[in-house]
């Protein structure tokens, strides 16, 4: 596609997110406060990052977010779906991220805003109790509901486009059946009413019937399945997941390249986490532990390659654990035993000692998500969208090829992509024109004399 083709962030953008908790709220408060002038963005690629241009001494380092058109702050019009009616005030309030001090000048905007009454089955979550739910009497009438809740939206808000990302509770631990396994069978499996189907996959369903781009921020499969990545592609429509990369996960993938790259070999990496807000409640149950934690220890094989190196990787004792521990709510601490090898077979330690506040680490990634799946599909990219890897912890791939978890190379992946729709050059930051001398020397100016 030519770069003049890229459609332009042009009107309202409705943010259609199905779990109005914690990661929500923050983000939704926190846009507040930057529109506001009371708060900066850290953390987010598509606000805070610049992205070089050409070569070296081109010096061109345009914001990202100014390079690429990328939705006004503006411009976003915030709904959801919740099994509790909170507004986003009182979601904000319970979850303790922000205390009420800091919420008081964003009151009366995150007041308005609302939840939908939820598509929810205990079954995939069980330690929740609904207030407010969807009833019918197959589970394709529910998305047929959730499609008339996205168009009514969409048409009160006056908006041009939609996204919606999925900042639901974990659902518990499912394995690919054939019901997913073409988009045929799916939409049979939803009017029988499959066992099978989720309510996170319902409202992927309802999403991409409505050509609007999906991502999933928690582990359950979602539209990670053949079904909806088929439909996805046969209506033009991007996807991404799973599971927002933060905390522990973030670190791994932070440090265990750097090992690899050094050829330090690693033979037992044990994690524990302590947790009390109502994600941690939700992983208490041994179902969605299970999917979390499935999440969580993919991210070392793929990193390590074990098969590659045996003798630095093969042997790895990988153990995680989340415990709920109320006291703490949102303030999550993690600890990292890392029995690492060196020179000679001799053991050595890492330990860390993470004192991370979740959503203040998972809001800007759900940010930057869902603006980046927006410019997607002005993009016309459809599909998995593997460029954007960087901010998942489980990131959805082809099935023939194995996903990408070091941060790294994601980071450089993420960047390159847009160089290549933007049609700039790509840049691995290697080249032999350093030793032959076809650069432009950089001559340092003197400083002005006063
Ligand atoms: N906070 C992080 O750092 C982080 C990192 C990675 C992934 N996640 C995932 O993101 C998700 C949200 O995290 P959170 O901390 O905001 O949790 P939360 O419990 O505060 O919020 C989740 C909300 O989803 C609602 N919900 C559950 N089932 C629903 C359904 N079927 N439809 C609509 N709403 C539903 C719950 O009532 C709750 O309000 C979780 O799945 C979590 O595992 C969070």
């Amino acid at each position: 596609m030519k770069k003049e083709e890229i459609k332009k962030a042009e009107g309202k953008l409705a943010v259609l997110i199905p779990g109005m908790g914690a990661v929500t709220s923050t983000l939704i408060a926190g846009v507040e406060m930057v529109k506001k002038g009371i708060g900066k963005p850290f953390g987010s690629i598509t606000q805070m990052q610049r992205i070089r241009l050409g070569k070296r001494y081109e010096n061109r380092n345009p914001l990202i977010k100014e390079f690429v058109s990328i939705a006004n702050l503006e411009d976003l019009v915030f709904g959801g779906w919740d099994i509790y009616d909170d507004s986003i005030y009182e979601a904000a309030l319970k979850c303790e991220v922000f205390s009420q001090e800091q919420l008081r000048p964003v009151k009366d905007e995150l007041s308005e805003i609302k939840p939908m009454p939820a598509v929810f089955d205990k079954k995939f979550v069980k330690n929740l109790n609904p207030s407010i739910m969807k009833k019918a009497k197959t589970k394709m009438d529910l998305a047929l509901m959730l499609m008339e809740d996205i168009k009514k939206f969409c048409s009160e808000n006056k908006t041009s486009r939609a996204v919606m990302v999925w900042a639901g509770s974990t659902e518990v631990f499912i394995e690919e059946k054939d019901v997913h396994s073409s988009l045929k069978k799916f939409e049979e499996g939803l009017k029988k009413n499959s066992p099978y189907i989720s309510p996170s996959m319902i409202y992927a369903y309802a999403a991409l019937k409505s050509k609007v781009p999906y991502a999933n921020g928690a582990p359950n499969l979602s539209a990670d399945i053949p079904a909806l990545v088929e439909l996805s592609e046969l209506n033009g429509v991007p996807i991404a997941g799973k599971d927002f990369k933060t905390g522990q996960t973030l670190m791994k993938t932070i440090l265990a390249p750097g090992l690899k790259a050094r050829m330090l070999g690693v033979r037992g990496w044990y994690s524990t986490n302590i947790l009390g807000n109502r994600d941690g409640l939700v992983l208490d149950d041994e179902g969605s532990f299970k999917t979390k934690e499935k999440s969580k220890k993919s991210v070392l094989d793929t990193i390590l390659e074990p098969d590659l190196y045996p003798d630095l990787y093969s042997n790895i004792y990988h153990k995680v654990r989340i415990d709920y521990y109320p006291p703490r709510g949102d303030a999550k601490e993690g600890w990292d035993n890392i029995d690492i090898f060196g020179w000679m077979n001799m053991p050595m330690q890492i330990k860390i000692n993470f004192l991370c506040r979740d959503s203040i680490l998972a809001a800007p990634v759900m940010l930057d998500i869902l603006l980046f799946l927006d410019f997607a599909q002005r993009a016309g990219l459809k599909g998995i969208q593997e460029w954007m890897s960087f901010f998942f912890k489980s990131p959805m791939h082809r099935p023939d090829l194995k996903p990408e978890n070091d941060l790294f190379i994601q980071h450089m992946k993420l960047k390159n992509t847009l160089r290549l729709l933007m049609h700039e050059e790509i840049i691995d930051h290697s080249g032999l024109d350093y030793y032959e001398n076809k650069f432009k020397p950089i001559i340092p100016k003197p400083p002005k004399k006063k």
